[in-house]
């Protein structure tokens, strides 16, 4: 049901003159995909050394909210623009990305940053005054900051895996993988 409906929001998309043209362009779309992995060093960049300071393991005399409140700028705006990076990298090939095992473990990933990210900043604002500066904060923000270090660097380990074939539809895999990265065709196949 789900697989079906992502597939065929996928294919209205592929068939959109605009997914094409970017996906066939000489140069937009070596444009784009370098800007969402150049933008890494800016997102990425900011939020490790917060969380690595949340860790305890650097910056250790500066206070930890001074260095969240530093760096939260650049990193949201690396974000914003990592995001709509991804959305467009996804717009010009978006029946394979729907069918990437590693692209829907990638989102999944995503959410799981996102939710720890709102909850760590929650906890942060409400305890920050009697910790800040303290070189190694209390164990529920190293959690958070550990946490966090490692949603991201699934979420670019997959990012990367996604260019390469080897769970595509097109070869000879399990069941469940098939449904797990959304082969309809090749399920209804095997029916
Ligand atoms: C905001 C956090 C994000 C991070 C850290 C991230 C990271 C990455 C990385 C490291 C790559 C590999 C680039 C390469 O080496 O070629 C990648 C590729 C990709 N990303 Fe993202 N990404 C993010 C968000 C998104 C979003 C929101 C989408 C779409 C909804 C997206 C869609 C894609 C696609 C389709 C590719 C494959 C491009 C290709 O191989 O041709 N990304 N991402």
């Amino acid at each position: 049901m789900v697989n079906e409906w992502l597939l065929s929001l996928a294919r209205w998309l592929d068939a959109q003159s605009w997914s094409t043209q970017l996906h066939e362009s000489i140069y937009m779309y070596a444009w784009v995909e370098t800007t969402h992995v150049l933008t890494l060093a800016v997102f990425l960049g900011m939020l490790f050394v917060i969380d690595l300071r949340m860790l305890g393991l650097v910056f250790t005399d500066t206070p930890a909210s001074k260095i969240a409140a530093r760096l939260d700028t650049p990193m949201m705006v690396g974000f914003v623009v990592m995001v709509a990076t991804g959305l467009a990298l996804y717009y010009a090939i978006p029946v394979r990305s729907t069918q990437s095992i590693w692209f829907r473990i990638k989102l999944l990933l995503l959410v799981a940053a996102g939710v720890n990210a709102f909850l760590f900043r929650a906890r942060m604002r409400a305890s920050v005054g009697t910790w800040d500066m303290d070189p190694k904060p209390p164990r529920h923000i190293r959690v958070g900051a550990g946490t966090s270090l490692l949603l991201w660097a699934a979420v670019v380990i997959c990012g990367r895996t996604i260019a390469y074939d080897w769970f595509d539809c097109h070869k000879q895999l399990p069941y469940f993988m098939y449904w797990a990265a959304g082969c309809v065709d090749e399920m209804a196949a095997l029916e």
